[in-house]
């Protein structure tokens, strides 16, 4: 991707950055673009004055004439190898962690994490074994980066949304972690089979946020994560082909393009399934013991998901025994190869004490004639940014409220619609669509316009197109507007969504 000084947060200079997951590396260098395959690499980078170059690579050296020379050691499929060359610097937040970003957000990355990177990594070896990959660096992209996040070893790469001040979106941080082990050691050996990558690092990324933030905190993420899957599934249709975990990667009718798998799926239903491996075997400290073996086992190998279940029933054979694989209703083929909602579900309950509060103040809020006296009595600000999240998903599955709901609920909690935080942003701006508040759709066009992440962008643009005429016109002027920021996945899935004749 090649952007102008104007599509960076500096708006000085140029920058690029290449992005290879799913198959978008063969673009960049000839390679077998699969992630069966894995190999080491080094690679030998002139940039112009004034630029500097790094990649996901273990060691790297700069040689006279702006030359960079950068090495990986460790063999990696070729979606994980990644450059950028802009006018970026560093500053250290870790003993083997540093945060990269333009200079103008280089204070801002180091205030956001300083400090806090060791123990993600400290608690991921402590459950999963050693990391392997030496540095763990952090780089924030420009706006229009199109994830939240993107596990390239030594040098994950994040949206510059994740800079909400208060540290409340770590959990897109511990999830790039958690691929250090789940992805990046133990690679799936198709896309047709992402949910190893994603509903693995789902898991471990809410082990990790477990020992870190205790059960109930990690809880009411989960309960986020669970309201994604359920929007997903009723966008698609649950039994939409791209609703199994196992997927067809074929072009035509059945088929499925491998960056269509960026969905809810593999990552929500994923963590279900993995979360059920752990139900059957019972006790925490035994299913820890063994992914750490799980990972040994398979680390720089690429894997399907028949080895990966077949090493299961190996490690516990007395549930082999039992013949756990086909009990009815929850095979593990069905598990695989039947679309739809999660057959077993993980208990939440432990964030009820977060959640409840949260699930009551948005039922008063749905009602006709408010009872203001009881909206009062709750006080939200000392509420978490994830309780807020459910607050709005909750309101969000209500709407359209009675008439003029809304408008005082934006009146009475600006911490809200006035936030800065993207999650909460995002929400709100759904609920402004959801309930034809046009005073405040200038706030979706901003939120469109300071940024260009794909699981922000395309909702948005759904909720538009199938809003009113005026949704509609705010879409396409939206996008004229915005497109040309956009990474080209993400404009080919809106252009989808206007009837532009976008992506297939
Ligand atoms: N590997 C993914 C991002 C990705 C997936 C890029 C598919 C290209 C194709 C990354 O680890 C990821 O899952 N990011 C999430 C973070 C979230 C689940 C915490 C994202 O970007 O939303
Ligand atoms: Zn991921």
């Amino acid at each position: 991707c090649w952007l102008s000084p104007e599509q960076t947060a500096g708006k000085q200079k140029p920058y690029m950055y290449t992005q290879g997951q799913a198959v978008l590396n063969r673009s960049f260098f000839p390679c077998f673009d699969t992630p069966s395959a894995k190999f080491t690499y080094s690679a030998t980078v002139k940039v112009p004055e004034g630029f500097t170059a790094v990649m996901s690579a273990t060691s790297w050296e700069k040689q006279k004439d702006n030359t960079f020379v950068f090495k990986m050691s460790q063999p990696i499929p070729s979606y994980l190898i990644a450059l950028v060359v802009g006018d970026i610097v560093s500053a250290e937040v870790g003993p083997r962690s540093r945060v990269w970003a333009e200079p103008c957000l280089i204070e801002a990355a180091k205030k956001e994490y300083d400090g806090v990177i060791e123990e993600f990594l400290a608690v991921g070896e402590k459950l999963f074994g050693p990391y392997v990959w030496g540095r763990y660096d952090i780089l924030f992209m420009p706006p229009s980066f199109p994830f939240g996040g993107m596990e390239n070893p030594c040098l994950t790469f994040v949206t510059p949304c994740l800079l909400a001040g208060d540290r409340s979106l770590v959990d897109v941080i511990i999830h790039e972690i958690s691929h250090s082990w789940f992805g990046n050691l133990v690679t799936n050996a198709t896309w047709g089979e992402f949910w190893l990558n994603e509903g693995f690092t789902m898991y471990a990324q809410r082990r990790i946020s477990t020992e870190v933030y205790g059960l109930p905190y990690t809880c009411l993420e989960a309960a986020t994560g669970r309201a994604l899957l359920r929007q997903h599934m009723d966008a698609t249709g649950e039994d939409h082909p791209l609703n199994k975990l196992r997927v067809v990667i074929e072009p035509g009718l059945w088929g499925v393009n491998p960056d269509d798998t960026y969905n809810e799926t593999p990552y929500e239903k994923g963590y279900c399934f993995v979360s059920y491996l752990a139900h059957l075997v019972g006790n925490q400290s035994k299913f820890d013991g063994f992914l750490q073996a799980y990972v040994n086992r398979f680390k720089f190998q690429s894997i399907t998901a028949d080895d990966t279940l077949q090493f299961f029933l190996e490690y516990f054979p007395e549930l082999k025994e039992k013949g756990v694989d086909s009990i009815p209703g929850f095979e593990f083929d069905r598990w695989l190869n039947t679309p739809g909602w999660p057959p077993y579900l993980p208990d939440l309950s432990p964030g009820q004490q977060l959640m409840r509060p949260a699930e009551e103040l948005a039922e008063l809020w749905a009602a006709d004639g408010l009872n203001m006296e009881a909206i009062e009595a709750v006080d939200i600000s000392g509420w978490r940014t994830y309780q807020l999240v459910y607050f709005l998903d909750q309101v969000l599955q209500k709407s359209p409220l009675p008439e003029g709901n809304v408008k005082r609920l934006s009146k009475m909690y600006p911490k809200i619609s006035k936030a800065q935080n993207a999650e909460l942003r995002l929400r709100w701006c759904q609920i402004v669509l959801k309930n034809n508040l046009e005073a405040e759709y200038s706030k979706v066009k901003d939120f469109l316009h300071s940024q260009g992440k794909q699981k922000y962008t395309l909702p948005l643009y759904r909720a538009m197109w199938g809003g009113s005429e005026a949704t509609r016109a705010l879409a396409m002027e939206t996008f004229s507007a915005t497109a040309p920021q956009l990474h080209v996945n993400v404009q080919n899935y809106v252009k989808k969504i206007l009837g532009l004749g976008g992506a297939e």
